[in-house]
C-alpha cells in the first residue's frame, strides 16, 4: 500500500478539504506522519494574508530534496493558493507533479492518473459557479469526538481586503439531506460527539437554495440527531445574523452558546471601506440582543488592524469596540494587500511599523479583557464534552465548554471521552482553564 503526508494550512475548511481528499485516496493510499516515507505529498495552501502563502514556498523547498532521492515521489499542491496560482506555480517548481484547486480537488484520483499518464504536471483549477461538492464519507475506521461538516462552498460578500471570493468561487449551500446524512454517518459510523458546521458566512445558508430552509432550520434539523450532543459554526457574517438564529442558539440545548462574529474594524468609516455593510452601532446593537437572548453566550471576533486609510482616531474605536462587546477572544492581524482583492488598489496604506505597534496594542487590550473574562469562571461549574487526555499532563483529562473555552481537570476516571460532564473550575489561564470533576452532566 502507498503511504500519503499531507500537510494543511489555513482555516478549518481547509481540513475539512484534507480529510476528504484522505478519504478519496483510500483504500489505495494510506497517511503517514512523515514526508521521508511517502510516495504523494500533499501541501493545502491558504492565501488569506501574505504570510501562509509564503510558507507554501518555503514547505516546497523542504520537498525538493526528498524527491532528489526518490524521482518516483509525487508532488501535490491544492488549496487556495493553487488556486489563485495554477500553472505559475509549475512554473516556478517544475518538481511539483500535480496542482489542484478548491474544487478540483475532489478529482485527486483522476488528476494522480492523468500525470501518470501524460508524463507532465497536471494543473486543474476550474471554478464552476453552480459546484455542487459531491458527498464523501470516511472509511468507518476513524473514532472520535470532533468533526467539521462543510455547509456551504466559496463566499459572495467580496469584503475589499479579501481574496478568498475570487480563489473559493461563488457561495453554494450543500443540500440539507447531504449534510443531514453527512452528520448521521459521522455519529453513528464514527462515534462523533459534537459537528462544528463550516462555511465563509454560514448565516446565509439556503439563501440563495430557497428549497433548502435557512441556517436557523439547518440548526433545528440537525440537532435531532440522535446521539449528537454539540453542535458548532463557523463563521457569522454580522450583518446576516437574524432575530431567529439567535433565538434558535439561545433556545436550542444542542446548539453551543458561542458565536464567532468577526467585527474587523470599530469605525464605520473603515468599515464601509472594507464592505462589511453594516455599523459599528448595528454590530454592537446585535450583541446585545443576543446577550439579552442569551446571558451566557461567548462572543469571539477577528480584527484587522492598519486598513488603508485607517487613522489613529480609526483604530482607537477598534480599542473601544474590545471594551465595550468584552470578547472571549479576538483574531487580531496587520491588514495585507492581497491578489484581486479591491482594498490592494486603495490610497493610504499604513506604514508596517504603525500596523505592528497598533496589532501589539490589540493584543495587550485584548489578553486583559480575556484574562478578566476566563477569571469569571473561577468558582462556577461548567458543563465540559471530554475530548481525551491533556496534551500537558497524561494524568488529566481536556475539553471544551459550551463557551469554547478549554478546560483541563483531574478526575477520579480517565475513560471519559466522548462524555459530557460536571466541572468545578479552580483557575484561569491565559488559555485555558482548570479544574476538578464533579458528576456526569445529564
Ligand atoms: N469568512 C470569514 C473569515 C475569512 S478569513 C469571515 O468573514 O469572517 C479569516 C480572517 O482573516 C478574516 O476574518 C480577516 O480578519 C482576516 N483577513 C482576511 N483578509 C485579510 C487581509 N487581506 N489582511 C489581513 N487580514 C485578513
Ligand atoms: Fe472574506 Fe468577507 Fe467572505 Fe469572510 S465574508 S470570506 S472576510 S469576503
Ligand atoms: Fe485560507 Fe482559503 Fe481558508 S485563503 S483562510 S484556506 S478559505
Amino acid at each position: 500500500m502507498k503511504k500519503v503526508y499531507i500537510r494543511t494550512f489555513g482555516c478549518q475548511m481547509n481540513e475539512k478539504d484534507s480529510e476528504i481528499v484522505l478519504s478519496l485516496l483510500q483504500p489505495d493510499f494510506v497517511p503517514t506522519e512523515e514526508p521521508e516515507s511517502a510516495d504523494l505529498i500533499l501541501i493545502n495552501t491558504c492565501s488569506v494574508r501574505e504570510k501562509p502563502q509564503h510558507k507554501l514556498y518555503s514547505e516546497i523547498g523542504r520537498f525538493k530534496e526528498l524527491k532528489k532521492k526518490k524521482p518516483e515521489l509525487l508532488i501535490g499542491v491544492m488549496g487556495c493558493v493553487a488556486q489563485q496560482e495554477g500553472e505559475r506555480i509549475v512554473e516556478r517548481y517544475p518538481y511539483v507533479d500535480i496542482v489542484l484547486g478548491t474544487q478540483a480537488f475532489y478529482q485527486i484520483r483522476q488528476a494522480i492518473e492523468r500525470r501518470l499518464k501524460e508524463g507532465k504536471p497536471f494543473v486543474w483549477t476550474e471554478l464552476k459557479p453552480d459546484f455542487k461538492p459531491p458527498l464523501v464519507l470516511g472509511s468507518k475506521k476513524l473514532r472520535r469526538v470532533k468533526a467539521f461538516v462543510n455547509i456551504m462552498q466559496g463566499c459572495d460578500n467580496f469584503c475589499t481586503y479579501c481574496i478568498v471570493p475570487y480563489v473559493r468561487g461563488r457561495e453554494v449551500s450543500r443540500p440539507p439531506e447531504d449534510i443531514l446524512r453527512e452528520v448521521e454517518y459521522l455519529v453513528k459510523e464514527e462515534g462523533v460527539k459534537e459537528v462544528a458546521l463550516l462555511g465563509q458566512n454560514v448565516n446565509s445558508y439556503g439563501l440563495k437554495e430557497k428549497s433548502y430552509g435557512d441556517f436557523a432550520d439547518l440548526l433545528e434539523r440537525v440537532s435531532q440527531i440522535d446521539g449528537l450532543l454539540r453542535i458548532r459554526f463557523t463563521t457569522s457574517h454580522p450583518k446576516d445574523l437574524t432575530e431567529r438564529l439567535m433565538r434558535v442558539i439561545a433556545e436550542n440545548p444542542k446548539v453551543c452558546k458561542h458565536i464567532h462574529l468577526p467585527l474587523q474594524a470599530g469605525s464605520n468609516k473603515i468599515l464601509k471601506l472594507m464592505n462589511r455593510k453594516y455599523t459599528r452601532e448595528e454590530y454592537l446593537a446585535k450583541v446585545e440582543r443576543l446577550r439579552e437572548l442569551c446571558p451566557e453566550i461567548a462572543i469571539t471576533s477577528d480584527i484587522i488592524v492598519g486598513f488603508p486609510g485607517e487613522t489613529e482616531k480609526d483604530f482607537l474605536q477598534t480599542l473601544e469596540m474590545l471594551e465595550r462587546v468584552r470578547f472571549h477572544e479576538v483574531f487580531s492581524f496587520k491588514y495585507s494587500d492581497r491578489p484581486f482583492a479591491a482594498a490592494t488598489n486603495f490610497q493610504g496604506k499604513v506604514p508596517e511599523e504603525v500596523k505592528e505597534e497598533r496589532l501589539k496594542r490589540v493584543h495587550e487590550a485584548q489578553a486583559k479583557i480575556t484574562a478578566e473574562v476566563y477569571h469569571s469562571y473561577v468558582g462556577k461549574e461548567v458543563e465540559v464534552l471530554v475530548e481525551g487526555r491533556s496534551e500537558r499532563d497524561e494524568n488529566q483529562l481536556t475539553g471544551r465548554t459550551t463557551t469554547n473555552v478549554i478546560v483541563n481537570f483531574t478526575a477520579p476516571r480517565l475513560d471519559l471521552e466522548g462524555e459530557l460532564v460536571k466541572v468545578l473550575i479552580e483557575s484561569a489561564g491565559k488559555h485555558s482553564l482548570k479544574g476538578k470533576y464533579l458528576s456526569p452532566s445529564f
